[in-house]
């Protein structure tokens, strides 16, 4: 079977490959609208395999896939033969000799490896309960058009040390950001990807903390990220409330930081839960150029991959 590049994780990336991904987002993102044609995967088909809903990752691909000239195929466990029980390595062989390249999203990290194993093409991981790397790629270009830099940021990550947090340690790391996390005890983020994040940190000369107090974490912060307390399938809500009751960011853990601060979230938000409405829709607030930037991110992408 012909080697792929598949883009799974952050780490699937050199930093060059990721510097490249985001200059390349700049360019689509300031031609956008123009009248110039720019069709790069004009024939190219994207297959989209989706157990999870999805508003931002699907629209983002679809349409990212249609500006470039290309065609999208979404397909959700209903919707395919996934749910009758054919399995990963089937569908993988399968659906790779009709299209170009595929984004998926599972629950399991474990399957959208097993996917890639059996695919002849790229495959790009739309979140997995491990990582959500095309949204921390998407942060960094955020990030550095807000702040003009990424080596010597701050970011502060309050909350839940879940898929999102695993993957802005790896982008985080690697673009030379200093990255403070600060999750209640039990909620910490994947051991692995701390330890992979820490080597990268250190070779970068950049500081990486793994903390429970909010308020030391957003100390100096250029940038505050949070994500949903109870992430797509996870279980024990009610718990879950209760465990992270201080952790929510608000106006007096905003103050704390730096005052030209960002305030960022993957979306979807709670307000009230993890987010106060007076921050998430304030002044600080990037979330929707934030939720823009994935489509443009999402071409450079799918350039780089195919
Ligand atoms: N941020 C993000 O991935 O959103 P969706 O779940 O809506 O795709
Ligand atoms: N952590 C969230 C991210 C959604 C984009 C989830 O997995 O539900």
């Amino acid at each position: 079977m012909a080697e792929a590049k598949h883009l799974l994780s952050v780490q699937d990336l050199s930093e060059k490959e990721l510097l490249a991904i985001l200059e390349k987002s700049e360019e689509f993102k300031s031609n956008l609208g123009k009248k110039k044609r720019c069709e790069p995967l004009y024939g190219k088909s994207l297959a989209m395999l989706f157990t999870k809903p999805s508003t931002r990752t699907r629209v983002s691909f679809e349409t990212a896939m249609t500006q470039l000239g290309g065609h999208a195929i979404y397909l959700d466990q209903h919707r395919s033969q996934l749910e009758r029980g054919e399995t990963i390595e089937d569908t993988g062989k399968t659906i790779s000799r009709y299209v170009d390249v595929i984004v998926a999203r599972f629950h399991e990290h474990e399957k959208i490896e097993k996917l890639a194993r059996n695919s002849r093409v790229p495959v790009i991981n739309g979140l997995t309960d491990l990582l959500h790397p095309c949204q921390a790629i998407s942060d960094l270009f955020t990030i550095r058009e807000k702040k003009g830099r990424l080596e010597g940021i701050k970011l502060a990550y309050v909350g839940d040390g879940n898929n999102v947090c695993n993957s802005l340690l790896l982008s985080c790391s690697k673009a030379g950001i200093n990255i403070s996390v600060a999750n209640p005890k039990g909620y910490e983020p994947d051991a692995v990807i701390i330890k992979n994040a820490e080597e990268k940190a250190k070779e970068k000369g950049t500081e990486l903390e793994i903390i429970t107090e909010p308020n030391k974490a957003v100390l100096e912060a250029d940038v505050i990220y949070t994500d949903v307390i109870v992430s797509m399938g996870q279980k024990g809500r009610e718990q879950r409330l209760k465990d992270f009751q201080e952790y929510q960011v608000n106006v007096e853990l905003m103050e704390k930081a730096k005052k030209d601060v960002i305030f960022m979230h993957c979306l979807p938000a709670h307000r009230g839960e993890e987010v106060s409405a007076e921050v998430i829709d304030g002044p600080h607030s990037v979330v929707f150029d934030q939720a823009e930037n994935r489509l443009h991110v999402q071409k450079a992408i799918l350039e780089e991959v195919m």
